[in-house]
């Protein structure tokens, strides 16, 4: 895939309403639940994005057909024929590790390179290891291969998780399923997407309990049967979208979005001087004139305020009055749109997990780079609020997870292109 870029007349305001995507984070772990059954699971509101494609040629690799009928996706896990991902794969998507859980409860012999690291510095997978050590995975780690195999059955155990891992979680009850006996999972993450990973994982047969809680249960069940399910929107595709309306002072309708997977990230938007009512099964967003920047901004695991929504946050804290502290407690090197949001004219100085934000009036335009998916969302962000030309390269990044930005953008009045 060549380098892309969007160019951006920033300065517009925006209007109108959106439909926002379906969430990336949720399909992911689903369509590698989908290996747990045999036969056709449909999945409506699965966005079109390269990690869900990445996922997709996973699958068929393994030996299953994928399909899409508009935003309806049909995977067809009947036939499988290969039960190892090479490393080709395995790097093209760092999360595809979540594939790992499905697999071995599949085929019971799995061999996948380990996941690479990525822009957002090592993406350890310890904890995913230890648990399914515990379930009666032998795991032997060899050259950067992962030699996984089940000797006797793969079963239940009290797995209790140093961090609430997103990922590790969602391994765990994937691998839980169809274990024999009863899992436990103590300090699991509590993300939208676990529960929505469980209400598919129900909806074939599983017999999970406490999913979105710090107590997950999993009763292993003997077969699970395809099921069709409607994905979640995207919590942060909406966070980011609810940004370029803050710094373009514009005021949006959002459809399709749950306003409750948002309930630290709206209070943030209110403290900035935003208006926000629910309306329907959507939300009204109404902008200042002027933002008032938040004082404190700290990731946590959910329901604490996502690592995923830092970056385009700080756009809008970059054109807000006032100093806002950031502190990212959950990845080591997430600042990466730090440098570029400076050559918009942001006033930012990063130490360590620490970025301290003074806004500035306006952002003026300018030609950056962006290194990571969230990092690109708020270049692209800034270019809508600086006056003038932008030009925003590393467009690859955020096709992973957003679903034609341009296009989205451009209905609601922005003047974006892609080159
Ligand atoms: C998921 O990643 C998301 N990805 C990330 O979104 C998100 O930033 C992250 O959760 C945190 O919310 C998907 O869902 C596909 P973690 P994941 O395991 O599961 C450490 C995006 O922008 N850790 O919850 O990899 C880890 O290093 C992406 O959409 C271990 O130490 O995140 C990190 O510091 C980026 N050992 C912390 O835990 C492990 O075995 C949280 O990671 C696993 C994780």
């Amino acid at each position: 895939m060549g380098v892309s870029m969007y160019i951006v007349e920033g300065g517009r305001t925006l209007q109108g309403e959106v439909r926002v995507q379906g969430s990336k984070n949720s399909a992911l772990p689903i369509l590698a639940a989908s290996l747990l059954c045999r036969g056709e699971s449909v999945l409506f509101n699965c966005p079109r994005l390269s990690d869900v494609e990445a996922s997709l040629t996973i699958l068929r690799y393994i030996g299953c057909t994928a399909r899409r009928e508009g935003d309806v996706l049909i995977v067809d896990t009947e036939s499988v024929t290969r039960s190892e991902i090479p490393s080709s794969l395995m790097h093209k998507m760092r999360s595809s590790i979540i594939f790992l859980g499905a697999m071995i409860a599949r085929f019971d012999r799995v061999r996948m390179s380990f996941p690479g690291g990525c822009e957002l510095g090592p993406r350890p997978i310890d904890l995913h290891l230890s648990a399914l050590r515990e379930m009666g995975v032998e795991i032997c780690e060899d050259h950067g291969e992962l030699d996984c195999r089940v000797n006797d059955v793969l079963h239940g155990a009290n797995i209790a998780l140093t961090i609430p891992s997103v990922g590790a979680t969602e391994n765990i009850m994937i691998a839980a399923a169809t274990a024999e006996g009863t899992t436990i999972i103590s300090n699991a993450a509590r993300e939208p997407e676990i529960t929505d990973l469980a209400d598919y994982l129900n909806a074939c047969g599983a017999k999970i309990s406490g999913a979105g809680e710090s107590t997950v249960i999993i009763d292993g069940v003997r077969h699970l049967s395809p099921a069709s399910h409607a994905i979640i929107p995207d919590r942060i595709v909406a966070a980011t979208l609810m940004s370029a309306a803050a710094v373009t002072g514009s005021d949006i309708r959002f459809k399709s979005i749950i306003p409750s997977h948002l309930e630290s990230i709206i209070p943030v938007f209110r403290e900035c001087g935003c208006e926000i009512e629910s309306e329907g099964e959507g939300i009204v967003f109404r902008s200042p004139y002027r933002l008032t920047g938040p004082k404190l901004i700290r990731t946590m695991p959910y329901p604490g305020f996502p690592t995923d929504a830092q970056a385009p946050m700080m756009s809008v804290a970059s054109v807000a009055n006032g100093m806002t502290v950031f502190v990212e407690n959950m990845f080591e090197s997430r600042y990466s749109h730090v440098s570029e949001l400076c050559r918009f004219g942001a006033d930012i100085r990063v130490e360590g997990r620490v970025a301290v934000v003074d806004g500035v009036r306006r952002l003026l335009s300018a030609h950056v780079h962006a290194r990571d998916l969230r990092g690109a969302a708020a270049l692209v962000v800034a270019a809508l609020c600086a006056r003038g030309t932008s030009e925003v390269e590393g467009i690859e990044y955020l096709e992973r997870g957003y679903e034609d930005l341009e296009l989205v953008l451009s209905s609601l009045g922005a003047d974006i292109k892609k080159l």
